[in-house]
């Protein structure tokens, strides 16, 4: 069969790759893909806010399944276009999507259905702020409402720098259209889990656990970025808390959703604060995370195609999923500057000698070709991939194989997963 996938980064990568393990695929298509991907698939030139573009090249290509990779098509309603066209899809509609599209959508949810979440106050004017600050104790959490590509968050130390970082994103300075409205937030304290779930709508079947190091330097510090690298290990939750989480945010979720008339399918990420309160959740994002998915689908031995399917078409089965019991560790190299301005066209070397390390992989997140020569295209730009028996195998693999990559002010972080691997807390 034939199946397109939207999107052209390192989670799109790992799609592909995983996709092409299923002796159900024959062809694969990418919109539009990247250097990586165009080894493993067509790639197909595609403008993701354009939905009438996407709509036309899934009737011209008539696939039997599509998934949907970034949130930003299926915020505009990717998924309402092609099921009215009788196409199957994989992702949330519209409405569903908004969990992500709005976090003040979000909390406000979460209060109705008695999910559990920071205290929050959302403000449309500065006065607000000023009010709403009268209330929460620094440091403070400010986020801008809409989509802001991870960048829409700002800790801020104290209320001053609150006031001023939610003033700035209402005048829509720091991040594009995502100001209209801020979420001032109680700051929380705990190890963040990214707990993703797949569901059809009625049936929650989660994912392995999986953990982002969302700021650009080691040790944690500096700015927020989309992820620098990520995890897995079944090490990062046991089966009594996963239990707890599926019963008491994923189910209450997706059939909250449903009591107010949105039947949600696709991936669930439920960005969690492990607090000494219990899971919180931070986010919900409505995709596979980027860049947890290529962590979780080195540890997916089930048929992706079979599992797409069964949640597209509202037939998942909570024994669906059978995973690896190793642990895989992925290392994004980003480009210097990140995730503030950077150069793109910078010439990248040594991806085929990472390759050669066992059990690594490259996916590729911001790359291009110039010529026959892949140059870096975007701000994070490779995902080097291990699976291995322990953390600290994976680990290992994946900072070896990182290693063999060079272009002109690459950076990445040292220590993903190394703290957890040496046993300590992160
Ligand atoms: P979000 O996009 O809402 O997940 O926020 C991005 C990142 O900001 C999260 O992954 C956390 O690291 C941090 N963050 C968000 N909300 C809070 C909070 N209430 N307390 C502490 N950290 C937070
Ligand atoms: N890695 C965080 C995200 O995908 O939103």
């Amino acid at each position: 069969m034939r199946v397109l996938v939207l999107g052209g980064g390192g989670r799109e990568h790992a799609l592909v790759w995983k996709l092409r393990q299923s002796p159900r695929v024959s062809e694969i298509f990418c919109a539009p893909g990247n250097a990586g991907i165009a080894r493993e698939a067509t790639c197909i030139p595609a403008d993701l806010k354009n939905i009438d573009q996407l709509v036309q090249l899934g009737h011209r290509l008539d696939p039997a399944l599509t998934i949907v990779g970034p949130e930003l098509p299926l915020t505009l309603g990717v998924v309402d276009e092609f099921e009215r066209r009788g196409l199957m899809v994989f992702g949330p509609n519209q409405k569903a999507a908004h969990l992500e599209a709005s976090k003040a959508f979000a909390k406000e949810f979460m209060q109705r259905v008695h999910i559990p979440t920071a205290h929050y106050a959302i403000c449309r004017t500065p006065a607000e702020v000023q009010e709403a600050l009268a209330l929460i104790p620094a440091p403070v959490v400010v986020k801008a409402d809409g989509l802001a590509a991870g960048k829409g968050v700002v800790i801020a130390n104290t209320k001053e720098e609150a006031a001023i970082v939610a003033g700035e994103m209402l005048a829509r300075k720091l991040v594009g259209d995502a100001g209209a409205q801020v979420v001032l937030e109680e700051f929380l304290k705990g190890e963040e889990l990214s707990f993703l779930v797949v569901t059809d709508g009625t049936t929650v079947v989660p994912l392995v656990p999986s953990r982002d190091h969302k700021r650009v330097g080691d040790g944690d510090t500096g700015p927020n970025t989309g992820g620098m690298g990520a995890y897995s290990t079944d090490d990062l939750l046991d089966a009594t808390m996963r239990r707890w989480i599926m019963q008491h945010i994923a189910y209450p979720v997706v059939h909250g959703l449903r009591a107010e008339g949105v039947i949600y399918k696709g991936v669930l990420y439920i960005g969690l604060m492990m607090t000494a309160r219990g899971p919180m959740v931070l986010e919900f994002n409505c995709r596979f995370g980027d860049p947890e998915t290529q962590a979780v689908l080195f540890r997916l031995e089930s048929d992706l195609v079979d599992l797409c399917q069964s949640v597209a078409g509202g037939t998942l089965a909570a024994d669906d999923l059978h995973w690896s019991a190793q642990a895989s560790v992925c290392v994004v190299i980003a480009s210097g500057g990140y995730p503030g301005t950077f150069t793109n066209g910078r010439p990248i070397f040594g991806i085929d000698d990472a390759e050669k390390i066992p059990g690594a992989k490259v996916f590729h997140a911001g790359t291009a070709h110039s010529g026959d020569q892949i140059v870096t295209s975007g701000g994070r730009v490779l995902g080097v991939t291990a699976l291995g028996s322990d953390l600290q195998t994976a680990a290992a693999r994946a900072y070896e194989a990182a290693a063999k990559i060079r272009f002109d002010g690459m950076q990445y972080r040292h220590d993903i997963a190394r703290t957890a691997a040496a046993g300590k807390r992160q």
